[in-house]
């Protein structure tokens, strides 16, 4: 009976494949004649016939060993493996890395259209024309209002003339708009958004590949709510063979104390909230920046970007924290996915050096939206309340003009396992004591594992254990509550650092935690 059964899957299976073929054989008879319709490829063929070539089906490139030389060389202008690049077709295949339940999704017909905005600077021509040509053969043209290339004062000539006359022959419009002085990633984006003209806008780098299916989901979602702001799955293109490899639906965007944007594990609470279904899309409290469609109206009405931070860095927190305290949806469309290549270093050179402007940026990001929370930031990153923030008042008005909830409720109720603690009973000069009586630093959390001996910092697990600390406010001790010993500060004779020891109330056994003010540490 089993047998029989498995018999006739293996029929059906063959039937429809002898269909499939018959109907891509006829696909193509029809075809002969219109080779525009040709080269913009069927949906789907890329998986059924894959092509053979350099990066075809998003395989790693392997560069001869007589190349390499000149393949290091290369590598040095953009910080990815040109070489390779440069052998790869810009309309590549790539793999179909969706989920299973996200292949056969049916999604409304009228779906707004979008407009695709993607900010350069000296940019290869090989990863800027992947990233255009995927975006155009992989979108339904009906959903595709228009791409527009905003050239942040690049200094290649390849990027003038050749680009604008390149693009002129490309199916949709594509248009070339140029910064007149390095402007950053920031002010660039306002630029292309405010003269791009679809009903969504959609940001992309400019060294990316869409893959298949990757536009209607995002779309979807702005559809059926507008304040939703839409995040495709990030899957990584190797800077070194440009091999394509799946992102993980499984993380999700946070941050640490130092507002450094981290990926982290999707927390049981959200696979709760979709009863498991992977295939709808995760809430995430920061997006990683790069990649995002929103409604245009919404995004006038919420305040597009901070116009006052310059270049790049801290833009993609501030955006998030925006989103949601003020009343919009952040999310990770777990169906759709967009390739990046990552680098491990920028070839870029900023005006004034990368720290300076990153920790402006994230001060007025810190100033501006996260209230009292902002000081665990200041803690962890000595000298930058140093750094001039520039003016934030049109900041704090458009925060009280949208009536947007404190940072508190954020992180409550948005990322309730951030490392921010949001019951804290001291923050001073080195530690947090918190709420779960834990004394802690970012990730990290106060530990002993010997018992008379020094102390540690290691991550924290959050199951007290052997990081639950219990703080006497009357004898000022520490007491480390599974070995009943106190925290004692380092003896000069045989340690560094503090450890545990017998309770004794004596003076190196006392604590004083209080909320200490900023100026008192600066
Ligand atoms: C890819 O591009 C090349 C060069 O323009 C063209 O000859 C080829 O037909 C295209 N292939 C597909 C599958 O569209
Ligand atoms: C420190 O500040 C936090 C947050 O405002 C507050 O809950 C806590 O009671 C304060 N602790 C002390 C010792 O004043």
């Amino acid at each position: 009976m089993r047998r029989f059964a498995y018999c006739k899957v293996v029929l059906a299976t063959s039937l429809v494949w002898v269909m499939l073929d018959m109907f891509i054989l006829l696909y193509f008879s029809e075809c002969n004649k219109c080779d525009d319709k040709r080269e913009r490829g069927l949906p789907g063929r890329d998986v059924l016939r894959p092509r053979e070539g350099p990066g075809e089906g998003g395989k790693p490139v392997v560069i001869s060993k007589e190349n390499q030389e000149k393949m290091k060389e290369m590598f040095k202008i953009n910080q990815f493996n040109l070489m390779a690049s440069e052998m790869i077709a810009f309309n590549r295949t790539l793999p179909d890395v969706r989920l299973e339940g996200c292949k056969n999704k049916l999604y409304p017909d009228d779906l707004p259209r979008t407009s695709v905005v993607i900010v350069f600077h000296n940019e290869a021509w090989s990863t800027l024309l992947r990233t255009v040509r995927s975006v155009i053969d992989r979108s339904p043209k009906s959903l595709l209002e228009e791409v527009v290339l905003v050239d942040d004062a690049s200094e290649r000539d390849f990027l003038k003339r050749p680009l604008e006359q390149y693009v002129r022959r490309m199916e949709v419009p594509v248009r070339v708009v140029r910064m007149e002085q390095r402007s950053g990633l920031i002010r660039a984006r306002l630029k292309g958004a405010s003269l791009s003209t679809g009903q969504v806008i959609t940001f992309l780098d400019a060294h990316c590949e869409c893959t298949i299916g990757w536009l209607e989901p995002l779309l979807a979602r702005i559809k059926l709510d507008r304040k939703t702001v839409v995040c495709p799955i990030i899957d990584v293109i190797s800077d070194d063979t440009f091999e394509y490899m799946a992102g993980s639906d499984m993380t999700y965007g946070g941050f640490n104390w130092k507002l450094n944007f981290r990926w982290y594990p999707v927390p049981q609470r959200e696979m709760d909230r979709r009863k498991g279904d992977r295939t709808l899309p995760v809430r995430t409290p920061t997006m990683a920046g790069g990649l995002f469609s929103i409604d245009r109206d919404y995004f006038k009405e919420i305040g597009t970007y901070d116009a006052g931070m310059d270049i790049w860095g801290g833009e993609n927190l501030e955006i998030s924290f925006r989103i949601w305290q003020c009343g919009g949806t952040l999310e990770i469309v777990t169906c759709s996915h967009v390739g990046h290549v990552f680098r491990k270093a920028t070839p870029y050179t900023f005006p004034g050096g990368t720290g300076q402007i990153i920790n402006k940026n994230n001060r007025r990001l810190a100033e501006v939206w996260m209230d009292q929370f902002k000081n665990f930031f200041y803690i962890i990153s000595p000298g930058v309340t140093k750094v001039d923030y520039g003016d934030i008042t049109s900041r704090s008005s458009l925060r009280q003009k949208l009536q947007c909830k404190p940072f508190s409720w954020y992180l409550e109720n948005v990322y309730p396992d951030s490392q921010i603690p949001r019951h804290y009973y001291s923050l001073g000069e080195v530690f947090s004591y918190t709420a779960n009586k834990e004394i802690r630093t970012d990730d990290l959390c106060l530990d002993v594992s010997k018992l008379s001996g020094p102390v540690m910092m290691l991550k924290c697990h959050h199951l007290k254990g052997n990081q639950l600390w219990e703080y006497d406010p009357m004898k000022l001790t520490l007491i480390h509550v599974n070995s009943n010993q106190c925290l004692d500060k380092a003896s000069e004779e045989d340690s560094q650092v503090p450890s545990v020891r017998d309770c004794t109330h004596t003076r190196s056994q006392q604590w004083l935690l209080r909320n200490v003010t900023l100026p008192e540490i600066f």
